[in-house]
């Protein structure tokens, strides 16, 4: 069901980026080189239907074992179906032994937001443009070990 990517996906997932859409709330789809970039410096999932890439999804684990997720994303004809949430759920069973999870989501992205929330991600800081590109980002974080959270200049909204 789910793959992980590699080099010969980069095509379908530049194909797939373009049609996520939202250059504000999400970023701007990867081309080639940039998917290349992610799949390389991420654990990149993807989910197939027929061939082609009808989600998305990445973890990377820092070197205090924390993971942050990125590249949460479903094709515009098949939201709402609990596709995101299998991805995520995925991902996070990767990395059970994290001492907290965390992800950037953009604050007036209200769907990604829910979709977190509901998985139990808790807002944490809003940092001002987080990604370089002027807008700023919601800091949402899971943390198994209650000892993380809260630390260090992060605070909770
Ligand atoms: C956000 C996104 C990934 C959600 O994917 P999805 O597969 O439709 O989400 P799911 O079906 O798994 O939804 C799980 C829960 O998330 C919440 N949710 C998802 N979409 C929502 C929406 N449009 N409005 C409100 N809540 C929403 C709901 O709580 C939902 O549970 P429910 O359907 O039982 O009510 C998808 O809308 C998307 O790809 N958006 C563009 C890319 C993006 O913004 N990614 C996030 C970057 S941080």
């Amino acid at each position: 069901m789910l793959k992980r990517a590699a080099a010969d996906d980069i095509d379908a997932i530049v194909a797939f980026e373009s049609q996520v859409m939202n250059i504000t709330l999400y970023g701007k789809p990867l081309d080639h080189a940039a998917a290349q970039s992610e799949i390389g410096t991420n654990e990149y999932y993807l989910r197939l239907d027929k061939g082609n890439v009808v989600a998305t999804g990445a973890l990377r684990r820092r070197e205090d074992r924390s993971a942050y997720l990125s590249n949460i994303a479903v094709h515009p004809a098949t939201r709402r179906q609990g596709i995101a949430r299998v991805m995520i759920r995925h991902l996070l069973s990767l990395c059970d032994a994290a001492p907290y999870v965390d992800l950037a989501v953009h604050p007036d992205n209200h769907a990604a937001r829910s979709l977190y929330v509901s998985l139990g991600f808790l807002p944490m800081q809003i940092c001002e443009n987080f990604f370089g590109d002027g807008e700023p980002r919601l800091i949402m974080q899971i943390a198994r070990d209650t000892k993380s959270r809260g630390s260090d200049g992060v605070r909770i909204l």
